[in-house]
């Protein structure tokens, strides 16, 4: 099927998608996807030969690369000796996933209900906090990112949300600490949250956050930002749970963004890195009080796909090469390089506002105009036709033989975990190019 069409340039494959498969988030008359053909360590190829650096880890998902032989072997065996039973029946690789998550994951973390997303590790996130707290209310922030299902949509804050709204109810939104682009200051804004707890009374369930906040613009929050927060959160009655979703395994330089500021969450939500994007995984963890909750009040929640053995042979071959190859360690080690390159774009190009970010998960936050930081992408245009002057960058950065995936007006760096100092020096010489389009449309 990789055979380029000779007549409009297009692979049979590329026709067929576009007219039978939905492009997600997108106005189907503008999805156009390049038919890709494989991959081998943070490179992918696309049906004409050409190779990319995966400089996002495609949804800032692929920590472990495009050849992770252990994690690809552990399906296959998985899948020839049994690649189904129902959730009700014991498996080896899902018992030890259990334990292996409890171990990794901070404090006393203990156990999890696994399911196939990071939209289905949030949903059950949220019913847990219900269950465990008999209380409705979830209070999450505006620059967040948190699922696409009902539950999942309505509690986020991004404009994503809106097409489901008024959504599920009882989901409250607070401000976020994101120092370069709000006009609150990001401890006010904490406090604020503060306030909102106190009016709201004693209904709030959970406090929803991600420690890291990955799509909706690569933030972090002060050192004692989420510290604070889960005081706060305890002192109205209510829950912290961490969406690690993004911000987990790895990517942060720690196991999980909650490290980076030696927090534990109440309940925890991963995916993504959890399989290290080589099976649809998503695991929901909890502290041994929530878990006794359910002794002796049902555990009102499940899937056909809880615990599919192939994704959790796949999650605990992927845990196992993090551990054994070091790739924590070396993600914190390699960050800092890829930091100091990324803050060099920034003084080379008046369009770069400011990076940011921890380990090798960092943000390219582009400006108009340095002095009053006016973005060019705005969150209305997430939601509107056309390309944005950030996805003329993405498109220039390709030709050059990078893929960086941008969400509004910031460009996410989120590669393999086993990227080297060389790999980094190309991408971001490809990027150094691709910024010119930027510095060019500053006043467009
Ligand atoms: C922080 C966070 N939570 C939840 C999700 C939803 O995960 P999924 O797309 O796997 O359903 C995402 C996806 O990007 C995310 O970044």
């Amino acid at each position: 099927m990789g055979d380029p069409d000779p007549t409009n340039d297009r692979t049979e494959t590329e026709r067929l998608d576009e007219e039978y498969v939905f492009g997600t988030w997108a106005y189907q008359s503008e999805v156009d996807p390049t038919e890709v053909t494989g991959g081998e360590g943070v490179r992918f190829t696309d049906a004409s030969g050409n190779e990319y650096i995966d400089f996002s880890g495609q949804l800032m998902c692929t920590n472990l690369g495009h050849s992770a032989e252990a994690v690809s072997e552990a399906m296959a065996e998985q899948a020839e000796e049994g690649a189904y039973f129902a959730p009700g029946f014991a498996t080896e690789a899902r018992a030890q996933l259990g334990e292996k998550l409890a171990e990794v994951t901070p404090g006393d973390l203990t156990k999890t209900f696994f399911s196939t997303s990071g939209t289905e590790a949030v949903e059950a996130a949220i019913k847990i906090a219900r269950m465990y707290t008999g209380k409705d209310k979830i209070l999450s922030r505006y620059r967040s990112y948190h699922g696409a299902t009902y539950g999942s949509i309505s509690a986020t804050g991004d404009p994503r949300r809106l097409v489901a709204e008024p959504g599920v109810p009882g989901m409250v939104k607070a401000p976020d600490p994101y120092d370069y682009g709000s006009t609150l200051d990001p401890m006010e804004s904490l406090e604020y949250i503060d306030e909102m707890l106190m009016l709201e009374g004693d209904t709030v369930a959970a406090v929803l956050v991600e420690p890291i906040i990955g799509s909706n613009g690569v933030i972090v929050p002060p050192e004692e930002y989420l510290p604070r927060l889960k005081e706060i959160a305890h002192d109205h009655g209510a829950l912290l749970i961490c969406d690690e979703v993004m911000a987990g395994f790895g990517r942060t330089g720690e196991w999980f963004g909650s490290d980076v500021f030696g927090v534990q969450p109440d309940v925890m939500a991963m995916s993504k890195g959890l399989s290290g994007a080589y099976a649809p995984l998503g695991a929901t963890t909890v502290t041994p009080e929530i878990a006794e909750h359910f002794e002796e009040n049902m555990f009102c929640h499940g899937h056909t796909y809880a615990g599919h053995p192939v994704s959790c042979a796949a999650g605990l071959a992927a845990l196992r090469t993090y551990e054994e190859e070091g790739l924590i360690e070396r993600s914190s080690e390699v960050g800092e390089y890829l930091g100091d390159r990324l803050a060099e774009l920034e003084e080379d190009h008046p369009s770069v506002g400011d990076t940011r970010g921890v380990g090798l998960f960092r943000g390219i936050e582009l400006t108009r105009d340095p002095d009053d930081r006016v973005p060019f992408g705005t969150r209305d245009d997430r939601m509107s036709m056309g390309s944005t002057v950030l996805d003329e960058v993405s498109a220039a950065a390709m030709d050059e033989g990078t893929y960086v995936a941008n969400v509004i007006n910031t460009f996410i760096v989120a590669p393999p975990l086993t990227i080297t100092e060389g790999e980094i020096d190309e991408a971001v010489a490809a990027l150094d190019g691709a910024l010119e389009v930027a510095d060019d449309a500053m006043d467009r």
